[in-house]
């Protein structure tokens, strides 16, 4: 049969509207023949918002889609090319507390990063693997693309205990980085090229060229002076300090906020935190109003509310991805992918976020060498977190947990980090079967 199958996983998300679109947009040289969104029970009445604007967009667009629904994953998956997952153990209330028990203790509380991020790896990667494990029965010729947070700590686990070795995990950051400059240089996205390498969350741009040439000085000032809009929505925009940005000479990603001006970030948290206003229970409203906007039958395109999300165009980095494989295009896209000696410094089997060149074969990462000393160390420290937090998640060991969450720096005391794992376990463990063996 012609045309492409593509399944979601996670389909009743409020961000398939983008993903749909981006299909729409692509359609006459990514021809989607299929597009199945799988849910759970729980999240059956979003499926069912979701699935029937999907339709709509569809129609309205008089595109040859197929939209399917489904809470059955199996049944899916059957002879898919590409299975995207966007899913999101435990719902919302899940995050809220990711983020809010650790703020109860005056350690920063992040959907990604720290305790918060290390509890969303243990509540997603048995999950994820499980549906590697039938991707691999049902599907062993198909790409997954893993949008699930910690999307650089899944891709890490997919890649050391997974079966299949199409595995891409991605995020909208770099691509966030990237219109950022074209902003800044006032010239269009398809002009700006940027050499990323790193990690997850924890990527920079080390080379920054507009038509070819290499623009670095001028983005470092202009980040020096201050005028970088949000690059993505759901991380404040504290300025940098010309001179320690300057000394840094690479344009870092929005969540090494978290890293280099801690203290900032935890004390604009903690005030959110004290009215009931951290990211998530914000993002819980926000859910609601779109919900509503989704609710309505005259709608039939992707609402501009959307835009508010964190993840907004992270679409058009998945259309684009999936679009460059199957049509082979060998363009340039940073991705989360298997190392093999791309960066020096880093395991050659764990998983990096840099920029590749995109093939029918899947990424191929360009050669960076050795990382710059003043952000060796950093990428190290989080790498060898991700790297316990994979294997605590697989075993259950409650050891390897509490050593993990010591090594991060965002917490770097053994005594709170105690704290932390014990609440945060107690508080998640209907989601945490190998905790409770
Ligand atoms: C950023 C990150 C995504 C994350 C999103 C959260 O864009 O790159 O990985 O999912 O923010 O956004 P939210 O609106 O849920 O806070």
């Amino acid at each position: 049969m012609d045309g492409l199958k593509i399944v979601t996983i996670g389909g009743g998300s409020s961000y398939t509207p983008e993903l749909v679109e981006g299909f729409i947009k692509r359609h006459k040289e990514l021809p989607v023949r299929e597009l199945w969104l799988v849910d759970i029970e729980a999240g059956k009445h979003k499926l069912e918002v979701v699935g029937d604007l999907a339709k709509r967009m569809v129609k309205k667009a008089g595109v040859p889609m197929e939209i399917h629904t489904t809470l059955d994953r199996r049944e899916a998956l059957k002879g898919a090319d590409f299975v995207t997952t966007q899913l999101r153990v435990g719902l919302l209330d899940a995050r809220i507390k990711d983020e809010r028990i650790p703020l109860s203790h005056g350690v920063i509380g992040q959907e990604t990063n720290g305790a918060g991020g290390m509890f969303k790896a243990f509540r997603t990667i048995p999950v994820i693997l499980d549906i590697d494990k039938d991707m691999a029965e049902l599907c062993p010729d198909a790409w997954l693309i893993n949008f699930t947070n910690p999307a650089g700590i899944v891709t890490e686990a997919l890649l050391r205990h997974g079966r299949n070795k199409k595995v891409i995990g991605l995020c909208n950051v770099p691509i966030g980085m990237e219109m950022a400059v074209a902003k800044m240089c006032n010239v269009e996205h398809e002009r700006v090229r940027m050499d990323f390498a790193g990690l997850n969350h924890m990527v920079y741009g080390l080379n920054i060229y507009v038509d070819g040439k290499r623009v670095n000085e001028e983005i470092i000032q202009t980040i020096s002076e201050g005028k970088v809009d949000g690059i993505v929505k759901n991380i404040k925009d504290f300025e940098w300090t010309p001179e320690f940005i300057k000394a840094l000479g690479v344009m870092p990603c929005p969540y090494h906020k978290y890293y280099y001006q801690s203290k900032n970030m935890l004390e604009d948290e903690l005030k959110e935190f004290a009215k009931g206003e951290t990211r998530a229970e914000v993002v819980k409203r926000l859910e609601e109003d779109l919900f509503k906007l989704y609710d309505d039958p005259n709608l039939d395109i992707k609402p501009p509310q959307l835009e508010k999300r964190g993840g907004a165009y992270y679409s058009d980095a998945a259309c684009r991805l999936i679009n460059s494989i199957y049509n082979d295009k060998k363009d340039i896209q940073a991705v989360n992918t298997i190392n093999n000696g791309a960066i020096a410094d880093l395991p050659a089997e764990s998983a990096v976020e840099i920029s590749c060149i995109i093939t029918k074969d899947g990424p191929k990462p360009i050669n960076i060498g050795k990382l710059p000393v003043q952000i060796n160390g950093l990428i190290q420290q989080i790498k060898s977190f991700e790297r316990t937090v994979v294997e605590a998640a697989i075993s259950g060991d409650y050891n390897l947990a509490l050593l993990a969450l010591t090594i991060n720096p965002l917490v770097a005391d053994e005594k709170m980090a105690k704290i932390l794992l014990d609440e945060l376990l107690e508080a998640h463990k209907e989601y945490l079967p190998q905790f409770n063996k």
